[in-house]
Protein backbone atom coordinates (compact mmCIF):
# COMPACT_ATOMS: atom_id res chain seq x y z
CA UNK A 1 0.00 0.00 0.00
CA UNK A 2 1.42 3.29 -0.37
CA UNK A 3 1.84 6.04 1.84
CA UNK A 4 -1.05 8.05 0.38
CA UNK A 5 -2.95 5.77 0.39
CA UNK A 6 -2.21 5.01 3.86
CA UNK A 7 -3.13 8.43 5.11
CA UNK A 8 -5.79 8.71 2.88
CA UNK A 9 -7.15 5.97 4.67
CA UNK A 10 -6.35 6.63 8.01
CA UNK A 11 -7.69 10.51 7.59
CA UNK A 12 -11.39 8.13 6.33
CA UNK A 13 -11.36 6.14 9.43
CA UNK A 14 -10.69 9.13 11.83
CA UNK A 15 -13.71 11.21 10.26
CA UNK A 16 -16.13 8.72 10.41
CA UNK A 17 -18.03 7.47 13.24
CA UNK A 18 -17.84 3.97 12.04
CA UNK A 19 -13.77 4.85 12.56
CA UNK A 20 -13.93 5.02 15.99
CA UNK A 21 -15.91 1.41 16.25
CA UNK A 22 -13.65 0.02 13.67
CA UNK A 23 -10.29 1.28 15.50
CA UNK A 24 -11.58 0.37 19.00
CA UNK A 25 -12.93 -3.58 18.13
CA UNK A 26 -11.02 -4.48 14.95
CA UNK A 27 -6.85 -3.28 15.76
CA UNK A 28 -5.75 -6.83 13.71
CA UNK A 29 -7.46 -5.74 10.78
CA UNK A 30 -6.01 -2.66 10.80
CA UNK A 31 -2.70 -3.82 11.34
CA UNK A 32 -3.31 -6.02 8.64
CA UNK A 33 -4.51 -3.63 6.58
CA UNK A 34 -1.46 -1.22 6.89
CA UNK A 35 0.51 -4.34 6.37
CA UNK A 36 -0.63 -4.78 3.17
CA UNK A 37 2.07 -3.50 1.34
CA UNK A 38 4.83 -5.47 3.13
CA UNK A 39 5.14 -8.21 0.42
CA UNK A 40 8.39 -9.94 0.31
CA UNK A 41 10.13 -10.94 -2.72
CA UNK A 42 11.38 -14.01 -4.36
CA UNK A 43 14.17 -14.17 -6.73
CA UNK A 44 13.02 -13.62 -10.41
CA UNK A 45 13.25 -16.64 -12.32
CA UNK A 46 15.76 -17.51 -14.67
CA UNK A 47 15.93 -19.38 -18.04
CA UNK A 48 16.01 -22.93 -17.45
CA UNK A 49 18.80 -24.16 -20.09
CA UNK A 50 16.68 -27.71 -20.06
CA UNK A 51 13.60 -26.23 -21.15
CA UNK A 52 12.80 -26.73 -24.71
CA UNK A 53 10.34 -24.01 -26.11
CA UNK A 54 8.41 -24.58 -28.95
CA UNK A 55 7.30 -20.52 -28.82
CA UNK A 56 9.45 -18.25 -27.40
CA UNK A 57 8.92 -14.32 -27.15
CA UNK A 58 10.28 -11.06 -25.11
CA UNK A 59 7.16 -9.18 -23.39
CA UNK A 60 7.89 -5.81 -23.10
CA UNK A 61 5.84 -3.47 -20.44
CA UNK A 62 6.46 0.39 -20.79
CA UNK A 63 5.36 3.54 -20.74
CA UNK A 64 4.30 5.63 -23.95
CA UNK A 65 1.81 7.66 -25.32
CA UNK A 66 -0.95 6.96 -28.09
CA UNK A 67 -3.12 8.81 -30.07
CA UNK A 68 -7.17 7.61 -28.76
CA UNK A 69 -8.97 10.96 -29.44
CA UNK A 70 -8.50 13.47 -31.59
CA UNK A 71 -5.82 16.08 -30.49
CA UNK A 72 -3.43 15.68 -27.72
CA UNK A 73 -1.85 11.79 -27.72
CA UNK A 74 -2.61 9.90 -24.40
CA UNK A 75 0.28 8.60 -22.26
CA UNK A 76 -0.48 5.11 -21.30
CA UNK A 77 1.33 1.73 -20.21
CA UNK A 78 1.81 -1.10 -22.95
CA UNK A 79 2.89 -4.04 -23.80
CA UNK A 80 4.80 -5.16 -27.53
CA UNK A 81 6.19 -8.16 -27.81
CA UNK A 82 8.33 -9.92 -29.87
CA UNK A 83 8.72 -13.06 -31.45
CA UNK A 84 11.88 -15.13 -31.04
CA UNK A 85 10.88 -18.68 -31.63
CA UNK A 86 7.67 -20.42 -33.03
CA UNK A 87 4.89 -19.61 -35.55
CA UNK A 88 4.36 -16.19 -37.34
CA UNK A 89 0.57 -16.07 -35.85
CA UNK A 90 1.78 -16.43 -32.27
CA UNK A 91 2.00 -12.39 -32.28
CA UNK A 92 -0.74 -10.24 -33.94
CA UNK A 93 -0.77 -6.60 -32.89
CA UNK A 94 -3.42 -4.47 -32.43
CA UNK A 95 -2.94 -1.55 -34.77
CA UNK A 96 -3.52 1.69 -33.20
CA UNK A 97 -4.01 0.53 -29.35
CA UNK A 98 -2.80 0.42 -26.23
CA UNK A 99 -3.55 -3.30 -25.37
CA UNK A 100 -0.95 -5.82 -25.76
CA UNK A 101 -0.32 -7.97 -28.81
CA UNK A 102 -2.87 -11.02 -29.65
CA UNK A 103 -0.69 -13.84 -27.99
CA UNK A 104 -1.98 -17.04 -30.06
CA UNK A 105 -0.59 -21.05 -28.49
CA UNK A 106 -1.43 -24.02 -29.40
CA UNK A 107 -2.21 -26.90 -26.62
CA UNK A 108 0.70 -29.04 -25.92
CA UNK A 109 3.22 -26.02 -26.99
CA UNK A 110 6.15 -25.83 -24.78
CA UNK A 111 6.45 -21.87 -24.35
CA UNK A 112 9.25 -19.73 -22.74
CA UNK A 113 8.37 -15.79 -22.57
CA UNK A 114 10.63 -13.15 -21.07
CA UNK A 115 8.88 -10.37 -19.33
CA UNK A 116 11.24 -7.04 -19.36
CA UNK A 117 9.71 -4.34 -16.63
CA UNK A 118 10.38 -0.74 -18.53
CA UNK A 119 8.21 0.93 -16.14
CA UNK A 120 9.04 3.26 -13.59
CA UNK A 121 7.57 0.64 -10.81
CA UNK A 122 7.24 -2.58 -9.89
CA UNK A 123 5.26 -5.22 -11.70
CA UNK A 124 4.56 -9.00 -12.55
CA UNK A 125 2.24 -10.73 -15.51
CA UNK A 126 -0.61 -13.17 -14.75
CA UNK A 127 -1.53 -15.46 -17.32
CA UNK A 128 -5.36 -15.28 -16.28
CA UNK A 129 -6.85 -18.66 -17.40
CA UNK A 130 -4.11 -20.61 -17.78
CA UNK A 131 -3.75 -23.51 -15.77
CA UNK A 132 0.06 -23.40 -14.87
CA UNK A 133 2.66 -24.03 -12.36
CA UNK A 134 2.28 -21.41 -9.26
CA UNK A 135 5.60 -19.97 -9.85
CA UNK A 136 4.56 -19.08 -13.71
CA UNK A 137 0.94 -17.66 -12.41
CA UNK A 138 2.23 -13.76 -11.83
CA UNK A 139 1.82 -14.15 -8.25
CA UNK A 140 2.57 -10.85 -6.65
CA UNK A 141 5.52 -12.07 -4.28
CA UNK A 142 7.20 -12.26 -7.79
CA UNK A 143 6.75 -9.17 -8.76
CA UNK A 144 9.96 -7.67 -10.64
CA UNK A 145 11.38 -3.98 -10.22
CA UNK A 146 12.18 -1.67 -13.43
CA UNK A 147 15.02 -2.51 -15.28
CA UNK A 148 14.43 -6.76 -14.25
CA UNK A 149 13.28 -9.18 -16.21
CA UNK A 150 11.18 -12.59 -15.22
CA UNK A 151 11.56 -15.91 -17.39
CA UNK A 152 8.46 -17.60 -18.10
CA UNK A 153 8.51 -21.24 -18.83
CA UNK A 154 4.96 -23.63 -19.03
CA UNK A 155 3.99 -26.03 -21.33
CA UNK A 156 0.16 -25.22 -22.47
CA UNK A 157 -2.43 -27.55 -20.50
CA UNK A 158 -5.43 -25.36 -21.57
CA UNK A 159 -7.89 -26.14 -23.83
CA UNK A 160 -9.25 -23.62 -26.24
CA UNK A 161 -10.62 -20.60 -25.39
CA UNK A 162 -9.57 -17.08 -24.85
CA UNK A 163 -7.66 -15.96 -21.78
CA UNK A 164 -5.63 -12.23 -20.61
CA UNK A 165 -2.88 -11.63 -19.73
CA UNK A 166 -2.12 -8.81 -17.32
CA UNK A 167 -0.26 -7.73 -14.15
CA UNK A 168 -0.93 -8.73 -10.54
CA UNK A 169 1.24 -6.30 -8.16
CA UNK A 170 -0.36 -6.10 -5.46
CA UNK A 171 -1.98 -2.70 -4.72
CA UNK A 172 -0.97 -2.00 -8.17
CA UNK A 173 -3.15 -4.38 -10.54
CA UNK A 174 -6.29 -1.77 -11.27
CA UNK A 175 -4.11 1.41 -11.81
CA UNK A 176 -1.82 -0.52 -14.22
CA UNK A 177 -4.55 -2.62 -16.25
CA UNK A 178 -6.36 1.09 -16.71
CA UNK A 179 -3.10 2.30 -17.89
CA UNK A 180 -3.29 -0.14 -20.40
CA UNK A 181 -1.50 -3.21 -19.52
CA UNK A 182 -3.70 -6.12 -20.81
CA UNK A 183 -3.97 -8.29 -23.68
CA UNK A 184 -5.92 -11.22 -25.77
CA UNK A 185 -3.99 -14.80 -24.63
CA UNK A 186 -5.74 -17.37 -27.26
CA UNK A 187 -5.03 -21.01 -27.11
CA UNK A 188 -6.25 -23.63 -29.80
CA UNK A 189 -6.52 -26.81 -29.85
CA UNK A 190 -7.60 -29.77 -32.12
CA UNK A 191 -11.07 -30.12 -30.88
CA UNK A 192 -11.79 -26.87 -31.97
CA UNK A 193 -10.16 -26.58 -34.80
CA UNK A 194 -12.19 -29.54 -36.31
CA UNK A 195 -15.51 -27.61 -36.29
CA UNK A 196 -13.86 -24.81 -38.68
CA UNK A 197 -15.33 -22.18 -36.71
CA UNK A 198 -15.24 -18.63 -38.59
CA UNK A 199 -11.02 -17.59 -38.64
CA UNK A 200 -8.34 -14.88 -39.61
CA UNK A 201 -10.41 -11.81 -40.78
CA UNK A 202 -14.16 -13.66 -39.10
CA UNK A 203 -12.73 -14.00 -35.90
CA UNK A 204 -12.42 -10.61 -33.89
CA UNK A 205 -11.13 -9.61 -30.20
CA UNK A 206 -13.51 -7.56 -28.99
CA UNK A 207 -11.49 -5.90 -25.74
CA UNK A 208 -14.15 -3.62 -23.68
CA UNK A 209 -12.97 -1.18 -21.59
CA UNK A 210 -14.22 1.93 -20.17
CA UNK A 211 -12.15 5.65 -19.36
CA UNK A 212 -12.01 8.52 -18.07
CA UNK A 213 -10.62 11.32 -20.05
CA UNK A 214 -8.80 14.90 -18.66
CA UNK A 215 -9.53 17.80 -21.01
CA UNK A 216 -6.01 17.04 -22.07
CA UNK A 217 -6.86 13.39 -23.29
CA UNK A 218 -4.80 12.01 -19.97
CA UNK A 219 -6.18 9.20 -18.35
CA UNK A 220 -8.07 10.01 -15.12
CA UNK A 221 -7.98 7.50 -12.44
CA UNK A 222 -9.30 6.47 -9.01
CA UNK A 223 -9.39 9.92 -7.19
CA UNK A 224 -10.48 9.18 -3.25
CA UNK A 225 -11.53 5.68 -1.68
CA UNK A 226 -15.07 5.84 -2.68
CA UNK A 227 -13.69 5.35 -6.38
CA UNK A 228 -12.02 2.08 -4.89
CA UNK A 229 -15.06 1.05 -2.90
CA UNK A 230 -17.71 1.10 -5.27
CA UNK A 231 -14.89 0.20 -8.46
CA UNK A 232 -13.83 2.86 -11.05
CA UNK A 233 -15.94 3.90 -13.84
CA UNK A 234 -15.08 6.11 -16.58
CA UNK A 235 -17.42 7.60 -18.94
CA UNK A 236 -16.02 6.38 -22.17
CA UNK A 237 -16.47 2.77 -23.80
CA UNK A 238 -13.72 1.65 -25.92
CA UNK A 239 -13.54 -1.39 -27.65
CA UNK A 240 -9.98 -2.62 -28.40
CA UNK A 241 -8.36 0.37 -26.95
CA UNK A 242 -10.49 2.97 -29.71
CA UNK A 243 -13.54 5.09 -29.14
CA UNK A 244 -16.66 5.08 -31.19
CA UNK A 245 -15.62 1.44 -32.28
CA UNK A 246 -16.83 0.57 -35.43
CA UNK A 247 -16.33 -3.03 -36.92
CA UNK A 248 -17.53 -3.31 -40.86
CA UNK A 249 -18.40 -7.01 -41.83
CA UNK A 250 -19.41 -9.19 -44.71
CA UNK A 251 -22.78 -10.55 -44.58
CA UNK A 252 -21.75 -13.89 -42.91
CA UNK A 253 -21.42 -15.54 -39.89
CA UNK A 254 -18.50 -14.01 -37.72
CA UNK A 255 -16.87 -15.49 -34.25
CA UNK A 256 -16.61 -12.28 -31.55
CA UNK A 257 -13.81 -12.82 -28.89
CA UNK A 258 -15.60 -10.63 -26.36
CA UNK A 259 -13.34 -9.51 -23.16
CA UNK A 260 -15.12 -7.26 -20.30
CA UNK A 261 -11.13 -5.66 -19.74
CA UNK A 262 -12.48 -2.82 -17.46
CA UNK A 263 -11.34 -2.64 -14.02
CA UNK A 264 -15.22 -2.74 -12.45
CA UNK A 265 -17.84 -2.50 -15.17
CA UNK A 266 -20.30 -4.83 -15.78
CA UNK A 267 -22.05 -5.02 -18.97
CA UNK A 268 -25.35 -6.48 -20.19
CA UNK A 269 -24.44 -7.11 -23.87
CA UNK A 270 -27.50 -7.29 -26.18
CA UNK A 271 -28.04 -6.16 -30.15
CA UNK A 272 -30.10 -3.38 -30.47
CA UNK A 273 -32.59 -4.47 -32.56
CA UNK A 274 -33.85 -7.38 -30.47
CA UNK A 275 -32.36 -10.55 -32.13
CA UNK A 276 -30.60 -12.91 -29.67
CA UNK A 277 -27.12 -13.25 -28.90
CA UNK A 278 -25.79 -16.10 -29.22
CA UNK A 279 -22.71 -17.88 -27.30
CA UNK A 280 -21.21 -20.91 -28.29
CA UNK A 281 -18.02 -20.38 -25.25
CA UNK A 282 -17.17 -18.32 -21.77
CA UNK A 283 -13.68 -17.99 -19.75
CA UNK A 284 -12.58 -21.67 -20.18
CA UNK A 285 -13.55 -22.18 -23.99
CA UNK A 286 -16.50 -23.54 -25.99
CA UNK A 287 -19.48 -24.85 -24.50
CA UNK A 288 -21.19 -28.14 -25.21
CA UNK A 289 -23.90 -26.54 -27.31
CA UNK A 290 -25.08 -22.72 -28.42
CA UNK A 291 -26.79 -21.08 -26.16
CA UNK A 292 -29.04 -18.28 -27.68
CA UNK A 293 -30.20 -15.37 -25.12
CA UNK A 294 -31.71 -12.04 -25.35
CA UNK A 295 -29.09 -10.31 -23.24
CA UNK A 296 -25.79 -11.81 -21.88
CA UNK A 297 -23.99 -10.21 -18.60
CA UNK A 298 -20.35 -9.87 -18.79
CA UNK A 299 -18.44 -8.71 -15.47
CA UNK A 300 -14.74 -7.61 -15.47
CA UNK A 301 -12.24 -10.51 -16.39
CA UNK A 302 -15.16 -12.79 -17.52
CA UNK A 303 -15.26 -13.66 -21.99
CA UNK A 304 -17.65 -14.25 -24.36
CA UNK A 305 -17.26 -16.37 -27.43
CA UNK A 306 -20.41 -14.80 -29.44
CA UNK A 307 -21.38 -16.39 -32.99
CA UNK A 308 -22.63 -13.55 -34.78
CA UNK A 309 -24.41 -14.12 -38.00
CA UNK A 310 -24.88 -11.31 -40.25
CA UNK A 311 -26.19 -13.14 -43.06
CA UNK A 312 -29.10 -12.06 -44.86
CA UNK A 313 -28.65 -8.35 -43.49
CA UNK A 314 -28.16 -5.83 -46.15
CA UNK A 315 -25.03 -3.88 -47.31
CA UNK A 316 -25.27 -0.67 -45.36
CA UNK A 317 -27.02 -1.78 -42.39
CA UNK A 318 -25.56 -1.04 -39.43
CA UNK A 319 -26.49 -2.99 -35.77
CA UNK A 320 -25.38 -1.87 -32.53
CA UNK A 321 -24.01 -4.00 -29.38
CA UNK A 322 -25.57 -2.19 -26.66
CA UNK A 323 -25.43 -2.55 -22.71
CA UNK A 324 -28.92 -2.46 -21.51
CA UNK A 325 -30.40 -1.67 -18.24
CA UNK A 326 -30.16 -3.18 -15.23
CA UNK A 327 -29.58 -2.80 -11.74
CA UNK A 328 -28.90 -4.11 -7.75
CA UNK A 329 -24.89 -4.10 -8.79
CA UNK A 330 -23.64 -0.92 -6.77
CA UNK A 331 -24.52 0.08 -3.57
CA UNK A 332 -27.43 2.23 -3.18
CA UNK A 333 -25.99 5.19 -0.90
CA UNK A 334 -28.92 7.46 -0.72
CA UNK A 335 -30.00 9.63 2.28
CA UNK A 336 -28.08 12.34 4.23
CA UNK A 337 -24.54 13.10 5.54
CA UNK A 338 -22.09 10.89 4.28
CA UNK A 339 -24.01 8.38 2.20
CA UNK A 340 -25.15 11.47 0.33
CA UNK A 341 -21.89 12.55 -0.41
CA UNK A 342 -20.88 9.23 -1.85
CA UNK A 343 -24.17 9.05 -3.25
CA UNK A 344 -23.92 11.92 -5.48
CA UNK A 345 -19.93 10.88 -5.97
CA UNK A 346 -21.07 7.62 -8.01
CA UNK A 347 -24.48 9.36 -9.72
CA UNK A 348 -21.98 12.00 -11.16
CA UNK A 349 -20.70 9.58 -13.88
CA UNK A 350 -21.70 10.43 -17.29
CA UNK A 351 -22.04 7.19 -18.18
CA UNK A 352 -24.11 5.51 -15.01
CA UNK A 353 -23.30 1.60 -14.51
CA UNK A 354 -26.70 -0.25 -15.31
CA UNK A 355 -28.11 2.29 -17.99
CA UNK A 356 -28.60 2.04 -21.33
CA UNK A 357 -25.68 2.73 -23.80
CA UNK A 358 -23.88 1.63 -27.23
CA UNK A 359 -20.59 -0.51 -27.43
CA UNK A 360 -19.84 -0.76 -30.98
CA UNK A 361 -21.15 -0.45 -34.48
CA UNK A 362 -21.27 -3.40 -36.82
CA UNK A 363 -21.45 -2.19 -40.40
CA UNK A 364 -22.40 -4.22 -43.08
CA UNK A 365 -19.99 -3.42 -46.23
CA UNK A 366 -20.12 -5.61 -48.50
CA UNK A 367 -22.91 -8.43 -49.65
CA UNK A 368 -21.86 -12.28 -49.89
CA UNK A 369 -23.89 -15.61 -50.04
CA UNK A 370 -21.89 -18.10 -48.09
CA UNK A 371 -21.68 -18.41 -44.81
CA UNK A 372 -20.83 -21.19 -42.67
CA UNK A 373 -23.53 -22.51 -39.92
CA UNK A 374 -23.50 -22.84 -36.39
CA UNK A 375 -22.95 -26.41 -35.32
CA UNK A 376 -25.13 -28.09 -33.17
CA UNK A 377 -22.42 -29.68 -30.93
CA UNK A 378 -19.59 -27.75 -29.90
CA UNK A 379 -17.57 -30.01 -27.20
CA UNK A 380 -18.17 -32.64 -25.07
CA UNK A 381 -18.32 -31.67 -21.32
CA UNK A 382 -18.66 -33.67 -18.72
CA UNK A 383 -20.59 -32.13 -15.98
CA UNK A 384 -19.16 -32.70 -12.23
CA UNK A 385 -21.71 -33.97 -9.82
CA UNK A 386 -21.84 -33.92 -5.87
CA UNK A 387 -19.70 -36.78 -5.49
CA UNK A 388 -17.05 -36.04 -7.53
CA UNK A 389 -16.07 -33.75 -4.70
CA UNK A 390 -13.75 -34.49 -1.93
CA UNK A 391 -16.06 -32.39 0.13
CA UNK A 392 -19.74 -32.64 -0.78
CA UNK A 393 -21.18 -31.88 2.83
CA UNK A 394 -18.87 -29.14 3.85
CA UNK A 395 -17.59 -26.35 1.20
CA UNK A 396 -14.89 -24.24 1.10
CA UNK A 397 -16.44 -21.05 1.65
CA UNK A 398 -15.26 -18.06 0.09
CA UNK A 399 -17.53 -15.39 2.24
CA UNK A 400 -17.80 -11.84 0.76
CA UNK A 401 -17.51 -8.84 3.07
CA UNK A 402 -17.45 -5.23 2.17
CA UNK A 403 -17.29 -1.71 3.74
CA UNK A 404 -15.98 1.51 3.27
CA UNK A 405 -12.83 0.48 4.95
CA UNK A 406 -11.89 -2.58 3.42
CA UNK A 407 -12.77 -5.68 0.71
CA UNK A 408 -12.07 -9.09 2.57
CA UNK A 409 -12.84 -12.71 1.80
CA UNK A 410 -13.26 -15.16 4.83
CA UNK A 411 -12.94 -12.29 6.94
CA UNK A 412 -9.61 -11.04 6.19
CA UNK A 413 -7.66 -8.82 3.64
CA UNK A 414 -5.02 -10.17 1.35
CA UNK A 415 -1.64 -11.10 2.90
CA UNK A 416 1.22 -12.66 1.80
CA UNK A 417 1.93 -15.78 4.04
CA UNK A 418 -1.63 -15.54 5.38
CA UNK A 419 -3.13 -19.52 4.48
CA UNK A 420 -5.73 -19.97 6.77
CA UNK A 421 -7.14 -24.05 7.73
CA UNK A 422 -10.00 -23.65 5.07
CA UNK A 423 -7.67 -22.03 2.32
CA UNK A 424 -5.42 -25.42 2.27
CA UNK A 425 -6.30 -27.71 -0.62
CA UNK A 426 -5.13 -31.05 -1.31
CA UNK A 427 -3.47 -31.50 -4.44
CA UNK A 428 -5.31 -33.61 -7.57
CA UNK A 429 -8.45 -33.10 -5.38
CA UNK A 430 -11.88 -31.91 -6.48
CA UNK A 431 -13.68 -29.27 -4.71
CA UNK A 432 -17.02 -28.18 -3.58
CA UNK A 433 -16.42 -23.92 -3.19
CA UNK A 434 -19.27 -22.12 -1.37
CA UNK A 435 -19.16 -17.83 -2.50
CA UNK A 436 -21.62 -15.69 -0.80
CA UNK A 437 -21.87 -12.41 1.08
CA UNK A 438 -20.92 -12.87 4.60
CA UNK A 439 -23.44 -10.01 5.52
CA UNK A 440 -27.25 -9.50 6.28
CA UNK A 441 -28.47 -13.02 7.15
CA UNK A 442 -26.71 -14.05 3.76
CA UNK A 443 -23.84 -16.35 4.44
CA UNK A 444 -24.09 -17.54 7.55
CA UNK A 445 -23.92 -21.06 6.54
CA UNK A 446 -20.38 -20.37 5.16
CA UNK A 447 -18.82 -18.45 8.13
CA UNK A 448 -20.14 -21.70 10.50
CA UNK A 449 -18.12 -23.50 7.98
CA UNK A 450 -15.39 -21.20 8.27
CA UNK A 451 -15.06 -21.77 11.88
CA UNK A 452 -15.95 -25.93 11.74
CA UNK A 453 -13.40 -25.73 9.05
CA UNK A 454 -10.98 -23.96 10.64
CA UNK A 455 -10.30 -26.36 13.32
CA UNK A 456 -9.00 -23.35 15.24
CA UNK A 457 -9.50 -22.78 18.75
CA UNK A 458 -13.39 -21.11 19.23
CA UNK A 459 -11.89 -17.92 20.32
CA UNK A 460 -10.00 -17.70 17.19
CA UNK A 461 -12.66 -18.69 15.14
CA UNK A 462 -14.66 -16.03 16.98
CA UNK A 463 -12.26 -13.56 15.53
CA UNK A 464 -12.12 -14.52 12.24
CA UNK A 465 -16.14 -14.29 12.20
CA UNK A 466 -16.55 -11.39 13.87
CA UNK A 467 -14.14 -9.95 11.29
CA UNK A 468 -15.91 -11.64 8.61
CA UNK A 469 -19.22 -10.27 9.98
CA UNK A 470 -17.71 -6.49 10.44
CA UNK A 471 -18.54 -5.36 6.96
CA UNK A 472 -21.86 -5.12 7.46
CA UNK A 473 -22.58 -6.54 10.42
CA UNK A 474 -20.69 -3.86 12.68
CA UNK A 475 -22.12 -1.01 9.67
CA UNK A 476 -25.57 -2.73 10.20
CA UNK A 477 -25.15 -1.54 14.30
CA UNK A 478 -23.81 1.32 14.13
CA UNK A 479 -26.75 2.53 11.50
CA UNK A 480 -28.94 1.39 14.58
CA UNK A 481 -26.63 3.06 16.87
CA UNK A 482 -26.44 6.83 14.99
CA UNK A 483 -29.61 6.58 12.45
CA UNK A 484 -29.50 8.53 9.56
CA UNK A 485 -27.10 8.95 7.09
CA UNK A 486 -24.60 6.15 8.20
CA UNK A 487 -26.84 3.48 9.03
CA UNK A 488 -28.22 4.06 5.47
CA UNK A 489 -25.50 3.99 3.60
CA UNK A 490 -24.41 0.81 6.03
CA UNK A 491 -27.37 -1.30 4.88
CA UNK A 492 -27.05 -0.60 1.59
CA UNK A 493 -23.51 -1.18 0.77
CA UNK A 494 -24.15 -4.80 -0.09
CA UNK A 495 -22.82 -4.59 -4.18
CA UNK A 496 -22.00 -7.26 -6.98
CA UNK A 497 -18.60 -9.16 -7.37
CA UNK A 498 -17.13 -11.17 -9.48
CA UNK A 499 -15.22 -13.87 -8.20
CA UNK A 500 -11.86 -15.30 -9.92
CA UNK A 501 -9.77 -18.07 -8.94
CA UNK A 502 -6.99 -18.75 -10.31
CA UNK A 503 -5.25 -22.42 -11.71
CA UNK A 504 -7.89 -24.70 -13.26
CA UNK A 505 -11.58 -23.38 -14.61
CA UNK A 506 -14.91 -24.69 -12.69
CA UNK A 507 -18.13 -25.37 -12.93
CA UNK A 508 -21.03 -23.45 -11.72
CA UNK A 509 -22.94 -26.37 -9.52
CA UNK A 510 -25.96 -24.05 -8.32
CA UNK A 511 -26.74 -20.18 -8.05
CA UNK A 512 -29.27 -19.23 -5.07
CA UNK A 513 -30.79 -15.95 -4.67
CA UNK A 514 -31.93 -14.42 -1.45
CA UNK A 515 -35.79 -13.51 -1.52
CA UNK A 516 -35.17 -10.00 -0.59
CA UNK A 517 -33.14 -8.52 -3.87
CA UNK A 518 -35.18 -10.62 -6.41
CA UNK A 519 -36.30 -7.90 -8.08
CA UNK A 520 -32.64 -6.42 -9.17
CA UNK A 521 -31.63 -9.92 -9.68
CA UNK A 522 -34.21 -10.79 -12.35
CA UNK A 523 -32.99 -7.70 -14.38
CA UNK A 524 -28.97 -9.41 -14.80
CA UNK A 525 -30.15 -13.87 -14.35
CA UNK A 526 -31.25 -14.47 -17.78
CA UNK A 527 -27.98 -13.04 -18.97
CA UNK A 528 -25.64 -15.57 -17.26
CA UNK A 529 -24.72 -18.62 -18.87
CA UNK A 530 -24.33 -21.30 -15.82
CA UNK A 531 -22.74 -24.07 -18.81
CA UNK A 532 -18.95 -24.71 -19.41
CA UNK A 533 -16.33 -24.07 -17.70
CA UNK A 534 -16.06 -20.92 -15.71
CA UNK A 535 -12.70 -18.83 -14.01
CA UNK A 536 -14.47 -15.68 -13.52
CA UNK A 537 -18.36 -15.87 -11.93
CA UNK A 538 -21.04 -12.55 -11.30
CA UNK A 539 -22.09 -13.14 -7.66
CA UNK A 540 -24.76 -10.84 -6.89
CA UNK A 541 -26.02 -9.46 -3.74
CA UNK A 542 -28.16 -12.13 -1.52
CA UNK A 543 -26.98 -14.35 -4.20
CA UNK A 544 -24.55 -17.73 -3.01
CA UNK A 545 -23.27 -19.61 -6.10
CA UNK A 546 -21.91 -23.04 -5.42
CA UNK A 547 -19.26 -23.87 -7.89
CA UNK A 548 -16.91 -27.23 -8.41
CA UNK A 549 -12.93 -26.82 -9.28
CA UNK A 550 -10.18 -29.37 -9.89
CA UNK A 551 -6.64 -28.26 -8.15
CA UNK A 552 -4.87 -30.51 -10.21
CA UNK A 553 -1.18 -31.03 -11.09
CA UNK A 554 0.52 -28.26 -9.29
CA UNK A 555 1.00 -27.04 -5.82
CA UNK A 556 1.63 -23.80 -4.43
CA UNK A 557 0.04 -20.70 -4.29
CA UNK A 558 -2.80 -19.97 -6.26
CA UNK A 559 -5.09 -16.85 -5.89
CA UNK A 560 -8.61 -16.00 -5.64
CA UNK A 561 -9.79 -12.34 -5.77
CA UNK A 562 -12.42 -10.38 -6.51
CA UNK A 563 -12.25 -8.80 -10.43
CA UNK A 564 -13.22 -5.73 -9.51
CA UNK A 565 -9.74 -4.69 -9.90
CA UNK A 566 -10.77 -2.28 -7.39
CA UNK A 567 -11.68 -4.22 -4.81
CA UNK A 568 -8.74 -6.79 -5.48
CA UNK A 569 -6.38 -4.03 -4.38
CA UNK A 570 -8.14 -3.32 -1.51
CA UNK A 571 -7.62 -6.56 -0.11
CA UNK A 572 -10.13 -8.59 -1.31
CA UNK A 573 -8.15 -10.84 -2.69
CA UNK A 574 -6.80 -14.22 -0.59
CA UNK A 575 -4.06 -17.42 -1.67
CA UNK A 576 -5.32 -20.81 -1.63
CA UNK A 577 -2.65 -23.87 -1.12
CA UNK A 578 -2.51 -26.20 -2.76
CA UNK A 579 0.03 -28.88 -0.98
CU1 LIG B 1 -7.32 -11.62 -13.99
CU2 LIG B 1 -5.79 -12.74 -10.43
O1 LIG B 1 -6.57 -12.08 -12.16
CU1 LIG C 1 -6.36 -15.08 -13.00
CU1 LIG D 1 -15.73 -6.94 -5.53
Amino acid sequence: MSAHLNQSRRRFLSQSALGLFACASMPGLLHAMEGMGDMPRTKPNLANPNFNPDVEFDLHCRNTSISILPGATTQVQQYSANLIKGPKDTLTDIPGSYLGPIIRLQKGQKVRIRLHNHLAEPTITHWHGLHVPANMDGHPVYVIDPGVKFVYEFEVLNRAGMNIYHPHPHDATAKQVYHGLAGALLVNDEEEAALGLPSGAYEIPIVIQDRLFSAQNQLIYARNMHDRMTGFYGDKILVNGRPDFKLDVESRAYRLRVLNGSTARIYKLAWDDGSPITIIGVDGGLLEKPETKPYVMLAPGERLDVWADFSGRKAGSELVMRSKPFSGVLPHMMGGGMGGGMGGMMHANALPVGSDYPIFTVRVTKHVSDSPTLPTQLSKITRYQLQDTANPHNPVPISISESPMAMLLNGRPYAYNDVQAIEKIPVNSIQLIEISHAHGGHGDSAKQATAEQADEKPSQGMRHGMMGGMGMGGMGRMGGMSGGGMGGMGMMMTMAHPIHLHGQSYQIFSRKIDKGTQADYDTVSEGFINNGWKDTVLVMPGETVRIIKPFQDFKGLFMYHCHNLEHEDMGMMRDFLVE
